[in-house]
């Protein structure tokens, strides 16, 4: 992983997921932009990355449903030529039903987890592809891979972010940019607590580092889905080489046989 010299601006970094990326970047040697709304954390885990590896960290606060904030950590990407890595890890689940749930809160839902996640890799990939270079983290989970779970649309937001990744890196592999899915299980953070939930009624929780040190792991190695709580990788692969089994049977002239009604 090429980290001197470069700077990695990471969402929602004021705590969980997010904040343990920026800890471990700045291990690798990353100087930091770290992005959320609690400015009194950001600055406070700045202070305490400045002090412990001696890198360089920036803090910007913005609620990344907010257009105008948005556009803030946007222009950011684009006129940052320093920014060689966007860790798109912000991002919020809602529990219950899609019937029970506040259509409003759904819009909110898809602006943080899928609106900011695209907006933000446009604006980083503009430099990316003039400097021919760079990297992009997407955290999806593996409620995009199960969207029968009682999630309402949250699986469907992380959905678009695993496509949305395995679609940029084909797009965009030969022209020297890499783009991984990092899709953990539950792992041990706020993030349940701010969805109602109690994580410790929960079973098989990973811990925050554990999930960040194995996705990272998954980062050296370029993969462009990373799954570190799947303990027999070969699920995947059956996974992917049946659905890419049927992609070239998907343009035809006629509707199959069991369609056809003459
Ligand atoms: N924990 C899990 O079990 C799990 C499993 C699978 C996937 N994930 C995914 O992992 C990512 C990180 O989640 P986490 O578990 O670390 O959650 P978390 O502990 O709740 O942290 C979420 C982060 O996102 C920031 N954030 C939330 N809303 C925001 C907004 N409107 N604008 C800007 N920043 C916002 C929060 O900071 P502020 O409140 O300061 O803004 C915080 O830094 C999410 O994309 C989540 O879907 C988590």
């Amino acid at each position: 992983m090429t980290s001197l010299h470069s700077t990695a601006l990471v969402t929602g970094a004021s705590t969980g997921i997010g904040a343990m990326y920026a800890k471990k970047l700045a291990g690798r040697g990353y100087h930091l932009v770290l992005v959320a709304r609690d400015i009194k954390r950001l600055e406070s885990l700045a202070a305490e990355l400045r002090s412990d590896f001696g890198v360089q960290v920036d803090v910007v606060r913005a609620d990344l449903t907010n257009p105008q904030d948005l556009y803030q950590v946007e222009k950011r990407l684009r006129e940052d030529p320093a920014i060689g890595l966007l860790v798109n890890n912000a991002g919020a689940a809602n529990h219950g039903s899609f019937i029970d749930a506040d259509p409003d809160k759904m819009e909110t839902l898809i602006d943080l987890n899928v609106l900011a996640v695209t907006r933000l890799t446009a604006a980083a990939l503009a430099g990316m592809l003039a400097r021919g270079q760079g990297s992009i983290i997407n955290i999806a989970s593996v409620v995009g891979l199960a969207p029968e779970f009682p999630l309402g649309i949250y699986g469907a937001t992380k959905s678009f972010v695993i496509a949305m990744s395995q679609a940029l890196n084909a797009e965009l592999g030969e022209k020297g940019i890499y783009v991984q899915a990092v899709l953990p299980a539950a792992t041990r953070t706020e993030i349940w607590e701010r969805a109602g939930r109690d994580v410790n009624a929960l079973q098989g929780v990973m811990e925050v580092e554990e999930m960040v040190d194995a996705a990272l792991v998954g980062f050296d190695r370029r993969e462009t889905v990373t799954i570190p709580p799947l303990h027999d990788e070969s699920l995947w692969q059956a996974y992917e080489t049946a659905r890419q089994a049927m992609l070239p049977h998907f343009a035809q002239s006629h509707a199959a046989d069991r369609y056809q009604t003459k």
